[in-house]
């Protein structure tokens, strides 16, 4: 895979990448090249408190004499559910949305999450845009058109495939994402490395806590993007290379639900921080990895990230969650789990939760 150097300017995938372009860059050249909000019958805009507050100014002066109606939800993953699709959906109904309607979801990860699944489901499916502000949604969750929301404490259980009109990208929104978010976002960015991409894991290994800073970013969003966008087209619907992506995340849903569900929520790309090592140490066990990149991989993620205190209680919980994966088949749980760095391998079923519960009692003891 060729990493490259940043792309230029709305050009990180054209029309014919899977359903939707990708455009990058500023946002308002962006849309002075595009017409998309103009074929709208009518506009709506998704936002958070803090998006509201942080990313609609720039955004609104770009819609000139645009009508538009704004819905504003509660921020953070806890919101992520149906009670507020049902508010989303009441208000859509109160603001006249038909089928030729436009929501653009102008948020992080939840933003586009949960209201591309409105919109695929409002009236059978309506256009939505996705305008990604945090670092984790521009480099992951706003790509690859997996909508969804939580249900009883499992993550994304409820959800649907469900394309946008564009994903529309502008690195100036991350100005404003705290500092604990901005690093939640680069787990997702690593994971694209270490699955697919030895030369970006090399870089991330030099740069070390200097990723996080804004001239670093610039350059490795159309990196990890175009990994994704990689992965995406060779296999859209999950049935088999796209299951990469999903490295650390059998382990860190399970972490993430227990934590949310005890009302502790911590941030997802913790989670999968916490679940790549734990994953990366299950790849160990079974002959996979090799000790010094098992090793390298837990020092790299521990300097980055916070580690995430386990009762033995919480990691019993966890493999219950692990068990409920939508990944799984039968009683066994399906892992990504990593070769060596750039080299992942997907579909392996572990029946075994002994071997689990050790990866997640060694994270504990670290
Ligand atoms: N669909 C997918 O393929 C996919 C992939 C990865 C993750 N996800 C999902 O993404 C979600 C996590 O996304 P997230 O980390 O973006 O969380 P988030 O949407 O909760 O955003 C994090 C916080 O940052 C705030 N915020 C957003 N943009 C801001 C900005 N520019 N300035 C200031 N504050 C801002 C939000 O209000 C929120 O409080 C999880 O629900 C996860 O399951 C989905």
């Amino acid at each position: 895979m060729d990493s490259g150097n940043a792309a230029p300017m709305n050009s990180i995938a054209p029309p014919s990448w899977p359903w939707s372009p990708i455009l990058y860059g500023n946002l308002s050249e962006i849309l002075k090249e595009t017409e998309i909000f103009r074929r709208a019958d009518s506009l709506f805009i998704l936002l958070d408190d803090n998006t509201e507050k942080f990313c609609f100014p720039i955004l609104a002066p770009l819609l000139g004499n645009l009508k538009y109606t704004t819905i504003v939800i509660r921020p953070g993953e806890g919101e992520k559910q149906l009670e507020t699709c049902q508010q989303i959906w009441k208000e859509l109904i109160e603001g006249g949305c038909t089928r030729h309607s436009l929501l653009i979801n102008l948020g992080g990860g939840v933003i586009g999450d949960m209201g591309g699944f409105c919109a695929a489901v409002f009236k059978r499916g309506f256009a939505q845009i996705q305008i990604p502000t945090t670092l984790l949604s521009q480099v992951d969750a706003s790509i690859g058109n997996k909508t969804g929301i939580d249900f009883m404490h499992f993550k994304n259980i409820i959800g649907a495939f469900s394309p946008p009109e564009a994903i529309l990208i502008d690195p100036q929104f991350l100005q404003t994402l705290p500092s604990r978010e901005l690093v939640s976002g680069l787990a997702e960015l690593i994971k694209h490395a270490l699955i697919y991409d030895l030369n970006l894991w090399n870089k991330c290994l030099g740069y070390g806590k200097e990723l996080a800073s804004a001239e670093v970013l610039s350059s490795m969003i159309p990196q990890a993007v175009r990994i994704k966008c990689d992965v995406v087209e060779k296999d859209p619907e999950e049935k088999g290379l796209r299951k990469i992506l999903n490295f650390g995340h059998t382990a860190g849903h399970g972490i993430e639900s227990v934590l949310l569900e005890e009302g502790n929520p911590v941030l997802h790309g913790e989670a999968v921080a916490a679940g790549m090592i734990i994953e990366a140490n299950i790849s160990r066990q079974l002959g996979l990895l090799d000790e010094p990149n098992y090793l390298t991989i837990q020092t790299f993620l521990f300097d980055l990230f916070p580690k995430i205190d386990l009762s033995a209680e919480q990691i019993e919980k966890a493999l219950v969650y692990m068990l409920q994966d939508k990944k799984n088949k039968g009683n066994s749980i399906s892992f990504t789990l990593l070769q060596s760095p750039g080299k992942a391998v997907f579909d392996r079923m572990l029946t075994e939760p002994e071997l689990i519960r050790l990866a997640l009692l060694e994270y504990k003891s670290l």
